[in-house]
């Protein structure tokens, strides 16, 4: 865990990543503030720090209080937090999350709906103060409207380097618009994109080709139904978008569901860096459990990275604590979302 790695061409101080987790504090517009850069400064001892959910475009939103890297003002904001960053001697990587179909119209200025692949509601809810809203049946994108999502994607990931980023990671994972496409259920399109691995890989060779392939990430959660997604066959489908992804890529990114057997035959098709997020938590049913340090050093035995949430969210100080075998702050899930300092950057760091 503690031996330097090099991904992409980015050396990191260790392999133990701090994964994606919203957060729910930006400002209006879209905008991270001083007390992001202050938080995320704090974790720089992560070999790597892979951001929250940040959306690509306005109508990549699917929550309150999430940022975005689709405007200069949200480029000069995010700037702060990655300088912040490297002055502490970390990497950042930008996590690009288009939400899809799971979204409210109340996030847009002009109130239209969230689009998908398909016109198929999810079934699921939106937070908003005035109480939960159901996500709508979504706007089915035309094969030009995928067209420029692909093109959003790949405007986010320069306006990230623009800010500061080492790289991006693209959210292909639990249920939102990458994996809606990659879906059974959600995708129900008779266009070239009714093949279900398409956007996903038009989206990677976009980026990768805007920003260059070692500065380009996936984040992929292969069988993991949340946000009501349905994969009748996730070892087909991932194997085959496996191998064709760019092995030059900086990483594939796995979420784990429970189930070694089927990340070790992913496994198998992907010859380039690997990182896993061991047996998720904030899912049910691992609701409210967390992977602890002894699984990451274990995944390790199978991944080049290991990435850990919760775990980076209430220890700032993770790498220390591990080295000196802990211990460890307990996380509070009452400020897991928006709010202030106070469960953001008020967990203590080790004396
Ligand atoms: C969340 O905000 O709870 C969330 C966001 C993105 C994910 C998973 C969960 O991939």
């Amino acid at each position: 865990m503690f031996d330097t790695v090099t991904v992409g061409k980015t050396q990191l101080a260790n392999r133990l990543v701090m994964s994606p987790m919203t957060r729910s504090r930006a400002a209006a517009g879209g905008l991270v503030t001083d007390l992001t850069a202050e938080y995320y400064a704090q974790r720089a001892g992560a070999g790597l720090i892979i951001t929250e959910g940040v959306q690509p475009s306005v109508i990549g939103q699917g929550s309150i209080g999430t940022p975005g890297l689709h405007s200069a003002e949200q480029v000069a904001a995010w700037r702060r937090v990655t300088d912040a960053v490297h002055a502490e001697g970390g990497k950042i990587f930008a996590q690009l999350w288009h939400s899809g179909r799971v979204a409210h119209s109340s996030l847009y200025p002009d109130g239209r709906l969230p689009v998908a692949p398909s016109a198929v509601a999810s079934g699921g809810q939106m937070f908003s103060p005035e109480g939960m809203l159901d996500h709508p049946t979504p706007h089915a994108l035309s094969t030009a409207e995928v067209a420029q999502t692909v093109a959003d994607f790949a405007g986010a990931a320069r306006n990230a380097v623009e800010a500061g980023f080492d790289g991006v990671e693209i959210h292909g994972a639990n249920g939102y618009l990458v994996h809606q496409f990659l879906s059974d259920n959600c995708n129900r399109r008779t266009d070239v994109y009714a093949d279900r691995t398409r956007f996903a890989l038009e989206v990677t060779h976009a980026v990768a080709e805007a920003i260059g392939p070692e500065r380009t990430g996936i984040h992929l959660s292969p069988g993991n139904p949340y946000n009501n997604i349905e994969e009748g066959d996730p070892l087909g489908l991932y194997t085959r978008l496996l191998k064709d992804l760019d092995p030059g890529l900086a990483f594939v990114h796995l979420l784990e569901i429970g189930d070694r057997e089927l990340v070790l035959r992913l496994r198998e098709s992907w010859p380039g860096t690997f990182m896993l997020n061991p047996h998720t938590p904030a899912f049910p049913p691992y609701a409210g459990m967390h992977a602890s340090p002894e699984a990451a050093e274990d995944a390790l035995n199978v991944a080049d990275l290991v990435s850990l949430g919760v775990m980076w969210l209430a220890n700032p100080d993770l790498v220390t604590r591990i080295r000196r075998g802990g211990p460890y702050n307990e996380p509070d899930p009452a400020t897991y979302y928006g709010g202030d300092h106070r469960g953001y950057t008020d967990y203590p760091a080790m004396v």
